[in-house]
C-alpha cells in the first residue's frame, strides 16, 4: 500500500510573517497523526523559521530546489547538506518552472535527483508534458525521456525515497486542471513507464502525485483515480484552510 502524500508548494510568495502563519496554521489543522503524509516547501529564506514553526508537528519541511553540489565555488546554490540541517526532509527537483523558465536540462536534473539522495532527503522529482507536446501526441516520449534520463543508476534504497509529480505544464498557475481521466492516463504510463526501466517492486510502490491547479473543488476527483497517490499543490497551497481541505480529500 502506497502512503498518500500532500505538499504544498510555495513558489516565490509569502512574506515572513505570512510563512510563519501559514506553516502554523498548516501543522495545527494537520494534527497529531495524520492518515497522510503533508510537507510544505517555502521559499529558502524561510526554511529555518518555518522549520521552527512546524516544530513538534506531522508536517514535514520540503524545499523547491537542491543544488547537484555538495559545497564550493556556486553562487546562490543551496546544497542538499545545507537543506537537511535546515530541517528539510524534501526536496523538489525539476520541477517545470525551473525546467521550461530557467532552463535546466534532463542531465542536470539527474544529477540533483542522485545529490539530494545521497545526502539523504527524499526527493520529490516533477515531470510533465507542454500543451504543444500533449498537442502533438508526444506525452508519452516525453515521459520516457524524463523518466528514464532523471532516474538513471538509482539504487533501490534510493528509489525508497523518491516521489514522482505529475505536472503537466498546461495546467500549472492556469486553473485549467487535468480531468481525473488524463491523470489517471499520466500515471498509470509513467509507472508503466518506471515498471519497464527499473522493475514491477519499485514501480508498485512509487507514489506518484499529481499538480497543475488541484483545488478543494478538484481534489476529490483526482485523489480517488487508483494511480494518484496524492498533489503537489501551488496556488491553492497558500491558504491554510484551502490546503486542509485538499489534505482531507486524500483521507
Ligand atoms: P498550481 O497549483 O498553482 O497550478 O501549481 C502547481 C505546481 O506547480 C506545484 O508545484
Amino acid at each position: 500500500m502506497r502512503r498518500k502524500l500532500v505538499a504544498g508548494n510555495w513558489k516565490m510568495n509569502t512574506t515572513l510573517a505570512e510563512a510563519r502563519a501559514l506553516a502554523g496554521a498548516v501543522a495545527a489543522g494537520v494534527g497529531a497523526s495524520p492518515s497522510v503524509d503533508v510537507a510544505v516547501c517555502p521559499p529558502y529564506p524561510w526554511l529555518v523559521p518555518v522549520a521552527d514553526a512546524l516544530k513538534g508537528s506531522a508536517v514535514a519541511l520540503g524545499a523547491q530546489d537542491v543544488s547537484a553540489e555538495p559545497k564550493g565555488a556556486f553562487t546562490g546554490e543551496v546544497s542538499p547538506g545545507m537543506l537537511l540541517e535546515a530541517g528539510c526532509r524534501y526536496a523538489i527537483v525539476g520541477h517545470s518552472e525551473r525546467r521550461h523558465v530557467i532552463g535546466e536540462s534532463d542531465s542536470l536534473i539527474n544529477h540533483k535527483v542522485h545529490a539530494a539522495l545521497e545526502a539523504g532527503l527524499h526527493v520529490i522529482l516533477c515531470m510533465g508534458e507542454t500543451l504543444a507536446e500533449r498537442d502533438r501526441g508526444l506525452m508519452e516520449r516525453v515521459f520516457q525521456r524524463q523518466v528514464y534520463s532523471a532516474l538513471a543508476g538509482l539504487t533501490d534504497e534510493q528509489f525508497g525515497r523518491l516521489v514522482i509529480a505529475y505536472e503537466p505544464v498546461w495546467a500549472i498557475g492556469t486553473g485549467r486542471t487535468a480531468t481525473p481521466d488524463q491523470a489517471q492516463e499520466a500515471h498509470a504510463f509513467v509507472r508503466a513507464r518506471v515498471a519497464s526501466l527499473y522493475g514491477e517492486k519499485i514501480a508498485s510502490g512509487l507514489p506518484i502525485l499529481y499538480g497543475g491547479s488541484v483545488t478543494p473543488d478538484t481534489a476529490a476527483g483526482l485523489f480517488a483515480q487508483p494511480d494518484v497517490d496524492g498533489g503537489l499543490v501551488g496556488g491553492a497551497s497558500l491558504k491554510a484552510d484551502g490546503f486542509l481541505a485538499i489534505v482531507r480529500a486524500v483521507v
